[in-house]
């Protein structure tokens, strides 16, 4: 397989450990392990003691499936395989898609979500969102013309990575009608799906909808815990299911243990989690507002609905990596206290910080 570089990933391999000040992190500032094991309860803190670092069962720890398909709706622990989010990408796409198939993608999209299809020798169509009036929006007429003989799977993300754009439901089920009527497979990565400001724009996981449909979620975004490398694939046709689990023998096989232990008494205190990442957004998107209208020349701030992203238009005319490419070794840069991501904890230092970026 030739597959292209991963741009954003080597932006990252340079200067995501190096760079005093991160504005382009798109999880939620990480949770520490001590903060995780103060949230678990008797019977995970019972697991974790008793912990024996074996192989784990490949389609993932039944206790962790089963939390899982209670997020759902019509879902059941055995439509669920447990691996790293990108992963599953990788999987599912090799487990649905054969050189020659055609595929419509949600554009601009983290990369992989159009790449691995077009390495396995798909042809890839985006759909792109287009800023009006300065929100963002679908052109859900766009998705007819896209359709050509060979289509055979729509991807979607919502909520979006980079722009924080959420549908309303009436087009959800729209874009749905059109998988039907085509019979479409839908992937649906779902990464930041629970991150809703206004908990009514919470849309109905793909998964619970279509069965025709591959629904991907994990705990590096909305869980704010990346370093644990568990993300889950809802695939309710049996099946292709079984498909993916067979590819995962090849990748991982099955997932490290004690991430696995984490996972679960993670999603036994998702409230408190999310309730602390959703704060820790509204404060950054209030200094956000602030940032911008201060900047109305530079930027038109675009921003989210839902997630930890937001993506802003830079208004001069250039090349955005020519913007960002230099940033991080601009005269000033240096004396910026530390990482901060795009959902993290803005603390007073980096605040004042913010104050001194080279725009
Ligand atoms: C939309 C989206 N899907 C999938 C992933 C992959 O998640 P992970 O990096 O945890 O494997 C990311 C990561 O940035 C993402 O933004």
């Amino acid at each position: 397989m030739q597959i292209s570089d991963f741009q954003l990933e080597r932006y990252f391999a340079v200067h995501e450990f190096t760079a005093c000040y991160l504005l382009s992190a798109s999880d939620c500032e990480a949770l520490s392990l001590e903060e995780l094991l103060g949230l678990a309860d008797g019977e995970t803190l019972d697991l974790w003691r008793g912990l024996k670092l074996s192989y784990t069962e490949s389609q993932g720890h039944p206790l962790l499936r089963a939390e899982i398909a209670a997020l759902y709706d019509n879902v059941s622990p055995d439509d669920v395989l447990i691996a790293a989010p990108e992963e599953l990408i990788f999987i599912a796409m090799n487990a649905l898609l054969a050189p020659g198939d055609e595929i419509i993608a949600i554009a601009p999209a983290y990369q992989s979500l159009h790449e691995v299809a077009r390495a396995l020798g798909c042809s890839v169509t985006p759909w792109p969102l287009e800023h009006v009036a300065g929100r963002w929006r679908l052109d859900l007429d766009c998705l007819e013309r896209a359709i050509a003989p060979r289509t055979r799977l729509l991807i979607i993300n919502f909520p979006h990575n980079p722009t924080g754009y959420q549908p309303t439901i009436a087009e959800l089920q729209a874009i749905l009608r059109f998988a039907i009527r085509h019979s479409l497979y839908v992937f649906s990565d779902e990464m930041y799906r629970l991150l809703e400001y206004d908990a009514a724009d919470r849309l109905p996981s793909v998964a619970s909808l279509y069965g025709q449909s591959l629904a991907l979620s994990g705990l590096s975004k909305s869980f704010a815990l990346p370093g644990l490398r568990i993300g889950w694939l809802v695939v309710r046709d049996r099946a292709l299911l079984r498909r993916c689990i067979a590819f995962h023998d090849y990748t991982t096989i099955c997932n490290s243990a004690p991430a696995e232990i984490l996972g679960i008494m993670a999603l036994r205190a998702a409230e408190r989690i999310l309730a602390r990442n959703l704060g820790i957004i509204a404060e950054n998107l209030a200094a956000a507002g602030r940032f911008f209208a201060a900047h109305r020349d530079l930027f038109t701030p675009l921003l989210p609905a839902a997630g930890s992203v937001a993506f802003p238009q830079l208004r001069p005319d250039r090349p955005v990596a020519d913007f960002c490419q230099p940033l991080p070794h601009r005269p000033g840069a240096g004396q910026l206290p530390r990482s901060v991501g795009a959902g993290g904890e803005l603390s007073g230092r980096a605040k004042s910080a913010l104050r001194h970026l080279p725009f």
